[in-house]
């Protein structure tokens, strides 16, 4: 272990330099790691799979997250349940194949059966005092929100969900995701750490040296990377005249969660925001020639030419737009590997081959995240030399240096809090 982090993970901690990038232990050590899952991911909500994938009884999914195992089932009475895939008579894992269909959760070791809702039905051979109402499937948490399942390993009580669900209905229900069904999933493994993925997402810094296809797609890379007043007049004229068109079709919705001022932003866990803005006018979905790449979804009336972007706590996010909406879902699996799991949705009664077209339809956010995977891999090696020193974030890293304040002060001591940086300009985690 690093000198550094032997002397305690507080003491690091209070020792980052707000608008710096973190120390590399940050983004190495096993024992900080350690303390981000107990601290970090078992307390917040993550994305795990979409009804779609459950849609009749009995049919269950195995979704990993950092070290643990959950079975995702489908009760007989329609309710999705979450259990730890962690057998109460020896430990085995109950369920192996990845996902499919069952009439009960029997382990494959000695045969103790569960039911769906992880009762212990039958055990063989056990002594008659032998009592199966203590030993069901031990569960954990789960909540539905709009077609998406979101699971949460905390021990005790669940963190609130209210806030995720009341301020992202809206958006989602604009989009139909409840009623969408998946056209594609892919996992991108990260040879990274999972800080390192979640800071790339949070800027487009990086967008113009690294994504052509993503800037001839979205008008906000020219402001990015052209900070002239001219560029900032076009973007903002493009931005008004489609805000005016979205409030006239009822797409337009109020922004979530870029109000708060961060201090509070930070004690109010999860994270959450939404906003739309426009496309390029060249584009009508975000596809290669701007045109549709799939059946209209939920509530638009037509095409408005924009997106919808949100974060559902700091580990889900979505881009959607009027005819497909783009899920990633960053799971750390260790302190140097972290899978970015994507998901495609389209509209539930839509084709692959009658109404689209795969290749064209997840275009962008293939090899927008193969683009991303190569930089933050990148990063994620200079990191691990010694000469690595960190450097100070740019005006258009706002909520990646407000998320490493969010991040120090979800693991460190208190006290971290009160030398909060003003961090403004960005949409997620800054004021
Ligand atoms: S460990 Fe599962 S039945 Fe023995
Ligand atoms: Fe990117």
């Amino acid at each position: 272990m690093h000198a550094n982090v032997e002397n305690g993970i507080d003491g690091l901690v209070e020792k980052q330099v707000p608008g710096y990038s973190l120390d590399r232990e940050f983004y190495t050590e096993t024992s900080i790691f350690e303390r981000d899952r107990e601290r970090v991911f078992r307390k917040h909500w993550v994305l795990a799979a979409h009804v779609w994938q459950l849609a009749s009884s009995g049919d269950y999914r195995l979704f990993d997250i950092a070290g643990e195992n959950i079975i995702l089932v489908r009760d007989g009475k329609g309710e999705i349940r979450a259990h730890y895939n962690v057998c109460r008579h020896r430990g085995s894992r109950v369920l192996l194949e990845p996902c499919g269909n069952v009439s009960a959760l029997t382990c494959r070791y000695h045969g103790w059966t569960y039911a769906h809702d992880g009762l212990l039905r039958a055990a063989m051979h056990m002594p008659e005092d032998f009592d199966p109402t203590g030993f069901g499937l031990k569960s954990c948490h789960v909540r539905i929100l709009e077609g998406l399942i979101f699971v949460c390993l905390a021990d005790e009580q669940a963190p609130d969900f209210d806030r995720i669900s009341d301020s992202l209905r809206p958006f989602l229900s604009l989009h139909g995701t409840a009623t969408a069904r998946i056209a594609e999933q892919r996992t991108f493994p990260v040879h990274a750490n999972w800080k390192l993925v979640v800071e790339n997402y949070l800027e487009c810094y990086h967008c113009k040296p690294a994504h052509r296809e993503y800037c001839a797609v979205e008008i906000k890379a020219d402001k990015i990377g052209d900070r002239s007043p001219a560029a900032l007049m076009r973007y903002e004229a493009r931005e008004r005249e489609w805000r005016a068109q979205a409030e006239r079709s009822g797409t337009l919705l109020a922004e979530v969660g870029t109000v708060l001022p961060l201090d509070e932003r930070l004690s109010r866990t999860p994270v959450v925001a939404a906003y739309r803005a426009p496309l390029r006018a060249s584009h009508v979905s975000a596809t290669e020639d701007g045109q549709p790449a799939a059946p209209l979804m939920g509530q638009f009336p037509g095409y408005d030419g924009g997106e919808t972007a949100l974060a559902a706590d700091a580990f889900t996010y979505m881009l959607a737009y009027n005819d497909h909406a783009v899920f990633f879902a960053f799971i750390p699996r260790d302190a140097g590997h972290t899978d970015m799991i994507c998901t495609w949705l389209v509209r539930g009664d839509a084709q692959e081959g009658r109404d689209f077209d795969l290749a064209r339809l997840t275009w962008l956010w293939t090899r927008t995240t193969d683009q991303d995977k190569a930089i933050i891999e990148a990063n994620a090696a200079g990191i691990s030399s010694p000469s690595y020193q960190p450097g100070p974030a740019s005006v258009l890293e706002a909520d990646v240096a407000a998320f490493r304040e969010w991040y120090l002060s979800s693991i460190g001591p208190a006290s971290r809090r009160s030398r909060l940086p003003e961090v403004r300009g960005g949409r997620y985690f800054t004021a």
